[in-house]
């Protein structure tokens, strides 16, 4: 089964978070899932997964001016409906938007008629509220993303076991 990981990213943060996810697909048996950027999306390739998962870094506490217009010329090309879908989002605050850049990409995603999917609350911790959140903190000149890895692996451990469920 084929899953997906799409987003923006212009300084590498967002694409990290998005390697991170296919990484914890991946690790689910029977599970081939990829990770491409906006720029060089194998629009087959997703068109064939039964899962999406849409990131993006927070502009302004919304997704990038650039993924959504990305979204919306190439959202019906995509056969998102009856997909599984997914959003995360890295920004450089706590307070700075993630989960509105989140919210808004579930929105785009039920308009199309996905299926969304964070897990919740019901592993239990670390709980993923409405999806995972990577903050850089970035103010220093110190880049902390990489404490999220284990994070954004377990989503998509997660994501992918509960696509399994549904579609294998
Ligand atoms: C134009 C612009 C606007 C931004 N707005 C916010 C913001 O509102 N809140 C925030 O926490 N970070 C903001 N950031 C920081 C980015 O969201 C953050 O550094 C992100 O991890 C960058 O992702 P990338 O490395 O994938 O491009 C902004 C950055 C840029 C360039």
């Amino acid at each position: 089964m084929k899953l997906s990981v799409i987003y923006d990213s212009k300084t590498g943060n967002t694409a990290q978070a998005g390697a991170w996810i296919a990484e914890g697909m991946n690790e689910v048996a029977g599970v081939e899932a990829k990770a491409f950027s906006i720029t060089d999306a194998d629009v087959e390739y997703v068109k064939a997964s039964r899962g999406v998962v849409i990131g993006s870094p927070s502009y302004a506490a919304l997704m990038t001016p650039d993924l959504h217009a990305w979204l919306q010329s190439n959202g019906n090309r995509l056969s998102l409906a009856g997909k599984l879908g997914g959003a995360y989002a890295t920004a450089q605050f706590t307070h700075g938007g993630g989960d509105l850049v989140i919210q808004s990409i579930l929105t785009f995603e039920m308009v199309k008629g996905m299926l969304c999917y964070s897990g919740g609350a019901s592993f239990g911790m670390p709980v993923i509220h409405l999806g995972p959140v990577a903050i850089n903190n970035n103010i220093e000149k110190h880049n902390s993303i990489d404490l999220y890895r284990e994070y954004f692996m377990l989503y998509g451990k997660r994501f992918a076991e509960k696509a399994s469920e549904l579609f294998a």
